[in-house]
């Protein structure tokens, strides 16, 4: 059958992660989390002391995205792909709150996001793909198949992401979080370079009142109607 990319975007803690691997998983796809590759940038930053309480060194930072290679790799105890931070798996150091807090700017910088789509779009070369984040639809692969735009409120949002720190053990105010939600929602949205924004041929899921079992079944639905028309 011929292999397609799926370009999956939306707003933070939407359950675009989850349906997405969940898709690529059934269909035998790759999966790449987009996010994930903005969160590596932003720990390499703090950990290499980039951050000066919110100010970006950003001309160290310039200087070194070329040596900075994100990488994905199947976890055979969780049947899904751990990041690796040039060669170190990071994926634990990814979601934390700290990174959490600090990725939108870093997001929001062009060589950052110019670095990262490169390795984005050389990843999706031989389609077969399922990646989700921001800009896919619209930056990375406007070619794209099939593109899907994933929404829901704030609070739902925060309320999510909540309860998966939680079941993580890691401490957390729901508050605290929602703020965190609303606030990445502005500058998602705000940036100069991709801002998030839904592309006029994507199709628009609220999830909000969808269990994930029914956004599965709805994305397959997707996937089997477009792969049916070629
Ligand atoms: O999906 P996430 O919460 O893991 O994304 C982390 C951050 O990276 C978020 O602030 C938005 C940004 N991002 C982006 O700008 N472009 C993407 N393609 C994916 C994520």
């Amino acid at each position: 059958m011929k292999k397609i990319i799926i370009a999956i975007d939306g707003f933070s803690s939407c359950g675009k992660s989850t349906m997405a691997k969940d898709l690529a998983r059934e269909i035998g796809y790759i999966y790449i989390d987009s996010g994930a590759m903005y969160r590596a940038v932003t720990l390499y930053a703090l950990e290499n002391g980039m951050f000066e309480a919110d100010h970006i060194d950003t001309e160290r930072l310039k200087k070194q995205i070329g040596q900075i290679k994100i990488s994905f790799k199947l976890n055979p105890d969780t049947g899904r792909p751990d990041t690796y931070l040039n060669g170190t798996n990071v994926e634990d150091k990814i979601r934390t709150m700290e990174v959490s807090s600090h990725v939108s700017p870093i997001a929001a910088l062009d060589f950052v996001r110019e670095a990262m789509v490169a390795q984005q779009q050389e990843m999706g070369k031989e389609k077969g793909i399922v990646m989700d984040g921001r800009d896919i639809g619209t930056t990375v692969f406007p070619d794209a198949e099939l593109k899907v735009f994933v929404t829901a409120s704030p609070e739902i949002r925060a309320q999510r992401r909540y309860e998966e720190l939680k079941a993580k053990g890691q401490a957390a105010s729901y508050e605290e979080i929602l703020e965190n939600v609303k606030q990445r929602d502005y500058i998602d949205q705000n940036r100069e370079v991709s801002p998030l924004r839904k592309a006029d041929d994507a199709l628009l899921l609220d999830n909000s009142h969808l269990s994930i079992e029914q956004q599965k079944a709805w994305l397959m639905q997707q996937y089997e109607r477009v792969v049916g028309l070629l």
